[in-house]
């Protein structure tokens, strides 16, 4: 029976130990010193193979006893030290302090300019689609009325995936996409980026565009202009200089590229007596190409002789030039936080 005695004399014993423990390191060590493969109960049982075999059954049942009674302890300790320490932290935490600031990211200025446009379009009853990036020779020209061997071809230096499969060099093969998936009456407009090969001071080899195409009956001339001058005014200010510039696209007849008095210069063309490097010193920046849809396109399409509209495709980081006045392109796609951090902020 001593070994009863002794594995009764185990739980008071660590009660005492624990009340000493003020870490939850110190309590595991006591953890392992008791109840562990080669703590004390185990020491203790090591002795069981000698006792009469008739006493064995008394003394497993003790070392269970004792084993749950150290167990229940040692949880107990655990909580105590466990809420001492919450309350340490709560004391250090002072409400009066203020708050650590968090950083926020912003919205690159492109995606701002690009939703703020879809928004006016969206309130003159556009709907927004979109199209793929890489796109067929087919779609990006031959459904534009653009030809193989059509000179078109050299207004837009293409990125070639393979000979039928380009880099879109504009959001237009959307209008084909479009009208061959809905029936007129339609507005949509389509955001997207584009491809070029074309790289120096003011033009990147990928750049955005929103495209714009209305079709219906007696669609004209009138309505385009309409619609294009309420978006600059929405988007410029209603002090704003527009004008329409006869232009050629093969898709469109009649064509009218939009500029709009630079904002950079106010339209002077010189900054003091530098030489504005936006509007190269004309007080002008082209912001779209524009006109009639072409019939050559609504054949292509397979709509009705009858019918007419206009499109429109404009370049974003352009338009986001000269809203926020920055005079350099590659600042939108260098990535600088300083210049990043200046634009909206997240909701
Ligand atoms: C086109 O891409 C025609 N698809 C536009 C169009 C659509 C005309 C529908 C008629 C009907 P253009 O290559 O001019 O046209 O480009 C349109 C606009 O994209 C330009 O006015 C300009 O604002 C912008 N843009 C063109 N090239 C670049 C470039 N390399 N970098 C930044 N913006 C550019
Ligand atoms: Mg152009």
């Amino acid at each position: 029976m001593d070994l009863i005695r002794e594995l009764e004399s185990l739980a008071p014993e660590l009660e005492k130990g624990l009340a000493q423990a003020s870490s939850l390191e110190s309590l595991e060590e006591l953890r392992i010193a008791w109840l562990g493969r080669k703590g004390r109960i185990a020491a203790i049982m090591s002795g069981l193979p000698k006792l009469d075999p008739a006493e064995r059954p008394k003394v497993g049942q003790a070392a269970n006893r004792v084993k749950e009674e150290c167990s229940r302890l040692l949880e107990e300790a655990r909580k105590r030290i466990a809420g001492s320490q919450e309350k340490k932290r709560l004391e250090r935490f002072d409400p009066s302090l203020p708050g650590r600031p968090v950083w926020q990211g912003s919205l690159h200025p492109v995606t701002l300019v690009t939703e703020e446009i879809c928004d006016v379009f969206n309130t003159l009853g556009f709907d927004i689609v979109q199209g793929p990036e890489v796109e067929t020779d087919y779609y990006n020209f031959e459904a534009l009325n653009i030809p193989r061997d059509h000179p078109a071809r050299d207004m837009q230096d293409t990125l070639y995936i393979t000979e039928n499969i380009v880099l879109r060099t504009h959001t237009s093969p959307v209008q084909a996409r479009t009208m061959l998936s809905r029936k007129p009456p339609l507005a949509v407009v389509a955001p997207g980026k584009v491809y070029r090969r074309d790289s120096d001071l003011t033009h990147t080899p990928m750049f955005h565009q929103i495209e714009g195409l209305m079709v219906g009956q007696d669609i004209t001339m009138a309505n385009l202009r309409g619609i294009l001058t309420a978006f600059i005014q929405a988007i410029f200010g209603k002090h704003t200089k527009a004008r329409f510039r006869p232009s050629f696209f093969p898709f469109t007849e009649p064509s009218a590229e939009v500029d709009i008095s630079c904002v950079i210069c106010g339209g002077a063309g010189h900054i003091g007596n530098e030489p504005c490097r936006v509007c190269k010193t004309t007080g002008w920046v082209e912001i779209l190409g524009s006109g009639m849809v072409d019939p050559a396109v609504f054949k292509a399409v397979g709509y009705p002789e009858d019918i007419s509209g206009f499109a429109f495709g404009l370049g974003v980081e352009r338009v986001a030039m000269l809203k926020y006045g920055i005079d350099d392109l590659r600042l939108f796609f260098e990535n600088d936080a300083r210049f990043l951090s200046q634009f909206g902020q997240y909701a």
